[in-house]
């Protein structure tokens, strides 16, 4: 058996109290699970368990207080603040609740912005940026600006953003939760075209159990404070999948009731 991309061990994480005089809470305690190479993992746990505070530890964003985190089996678990790589090294990219778009920025020179930075801007890139672009329908709307666009416009920009440079894990922090639900359905399809191009692993991080059920191959679900994994769930469906029918599937209503009752 060959060894999990992603492993989290025991992972811990806990917040100085404002005062500094309680002592601190620990919000995520005794996390562990691991993610092989090419997975597409959902986890689903109410607002206020830790998703995102789980997701930042894993971009190297803030440190763990506890635990190890293995990439392709080294530690890259941070402690200390100043040893913090945010996306470690292109290793990880990062897509967040909020588009984070550069508002003086064409629609292709975001998605061209991490190149840029990272100084790779060769006609390689710009040819796999273009077909990005195609692949989510944006063609057409390369010089427009941000205010220009649609909320589910900047939400696909946003995402090939990240997927232009090819990171090898992609982190997803509810990216659809504030879009309307037709919109969401539909960046949920694009989403599952461009993994099945790719096929990177993916940490997709909501609250809704539809979602989870819809885009991953398992999905864990998480405990209240102080967080970890509560269970796990295979989920029954193959690939190619269409999220507007998987509601109809044999099987959906089963694994959405054991999750519901989960989170209870
Ligand atoms: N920088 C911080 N300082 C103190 N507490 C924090 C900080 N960030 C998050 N928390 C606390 O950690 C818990 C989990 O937050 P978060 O990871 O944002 O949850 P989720 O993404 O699941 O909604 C919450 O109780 C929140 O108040
Ligand atoms: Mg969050």
């Amino acid at each position: 058996m060959t060894a999990p991309l992603l492993e989290i061990r025991n992972l811990g994480k806990r917040f100085a109290s404002r005062q500094g005089r309680e002592a601190a809470t620990w919000v995520i305690q005794g996390l562990s699970f691991s993610v092989p190479d090419g997975e597409f993992l959902t986890i689903i746990g109410p607002s206020g368990s830790g998703k995102s505070t789980l997701l930042n530890m894993i971009a190297q964003i803030d440190v763990a207080s506890d635990g190890e985190i293995l990439f392709n089996g080294d530690n890259i678990g941070v402690l200390d603040q100043k040893s913090l790589k945010p996306g470690l090294d292109r290793r990880v990219g990062y897509v967040t609740q909020d588009d984070n778009l550069l508002p003086w920025r064409t629609t292709l020179d975001n998605v061209l912005f991490p190149l840029e930075v990272q100084g790779r801007l060769d006609d390689k890139a710009r040819a796999r940026a273009e077909s990005l672009i195609k692949a989510v329908g944006l063609s057409g709307y390369e010089k427009y600006y941000p205010h220009e666009l649609s909320g589910g416009m900047r939400k696909r920009t946003s995402l090939i953003r990240t997927l232009v440079y090819d990171p090898p894990v992609i982190l997803m922090d509810e990216p659809f939760a504030a879009v309307d639900a037709q919109t969401r359905t539909q960046l949920q399809e694009d989403l599952l075209r461009l993994w099945e191009m790719g096929r990177k692993t993916i940490i997709f991080v909501t609250h809704d159990i539809a979602e989870a059920v819809a885009l991953g191959d398992r999905t864990l679900v998480l405990t209240k404070q102080p967080t970890r994994i509560a269970s796990e769930h295979k989920i029954p469906f193959g690939r190619p999948r269409n999220v507007k029918d998987i509601f109809a599937l044999p099987g959906f209503a089963q694994v959405y009731e054991s999750i519901r009752a989960e989170i209870q």
